[in-house]
């Protein structure tokens, strides 16, 4: 069994939505947020779902919680960064449900609602052999490595690059030591922990992820998940 860790402590500002935090926005019918929990409130591996809000939200997602759900979903205050907000997770984890080092925590970006049980469960089953695992899908685009935005350094090869995605899983004890070890610095620039766990000399590894698994960023992604789901039963 594995604690799902629910990343929500952004604003978004990137969807431009001025209401709220993309991560509340409708999606056919439910807010986005709801329906990322609810694939880890359904999946048989997971004991328990905890949820770092953005702290201005808090009291929102509480309601939002108690209208949706009937099993308990934790909820916590979001970090300055998104390993802050996972950092928070994990302290909620160990002094509210008595987690211990060697618990399993799969972490997830609220605004990635197409999460799959498959991912999920592989996400968990790979721990036998790696440090972290994350969801990952080939790269599409040929990549180019740039320094300054306009002088192009390097063009690595496409079969070898991949689009990293969530969910993203380790044991808990293992990213709260290593966050420790590195500088304010570092940890500016370690956006992803999976980064975290490389720079570190830990194992990585990748599962399958899917193109359909996307991040909410844009407007655009709004639209496009809208029209997958209305390609579906549900609505
Ligand atoms: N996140 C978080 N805590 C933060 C910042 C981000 O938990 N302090 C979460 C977001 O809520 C989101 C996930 O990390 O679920 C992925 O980040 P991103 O898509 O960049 O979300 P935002 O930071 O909200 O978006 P933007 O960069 O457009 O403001």
């Amino acid at each position: 069994m594995a604690i799902a860790a629910i990343v929500a402590g952004g604003t978004g500002s990137r969807m431009g939505s001025t209401e709220m935090p993309k991560q509340f926005l409708d999606l056919c019918g439910k807010p986005v947020i709801i329906r990322t929990i609810e694939a880890f409130e359904n999946n048989p591996s997971i004991s328990a779902v905890i949820v770092g809000i953005n702290p201005d939200w808090y009291d929102y997602m509480k309601e939002l919680a108690e209208k949706y759900f009937s099993a308990d979903v934790y909820i916590t205050k979001g970090g300055e960064d998104r390993n802050g907000t996972i950092l928070n997770i994990i302290r909620y984890a160990e002094n509210e449900l008595g987690a211990d080092t060697n618990e399993i925590l799969v972490t997830h970006d609220a605004v990635r609602p197409f999460v799959t049980d498959s991912m999920i469960g592989d996400s968990i089953s790979a721990l036998d052999k790696y440090d972290i695992t994350t969801a990952a899908v080939p790269a599409t685009d040929t990549i180019a490595v740039s320094y300054d935005g306009e002088n192009a350094e390097d063009f690595p090869v496409r079969d070898s690059l991949f689009m990293i995605q969530t969910p993203q899983s380790f044991r808990l004890g293992s990213f709260r030591s290593l966050l420790e070890t590195v500088s304010d610095e570092e940890r500016r620039l370690i956006t992803d922990a999976c980064r975290l766990f490389m720079i570190s000399g830990k194992k990585v590894g990748l599962i399958k992820g899917d193109a359909k698994n996307i991040k909410l960023t844009y407007p655009s992604d709004m639209k496009a998940a809208k029209a997958m789901l209305e390609g579906t039963a549900e609505k």
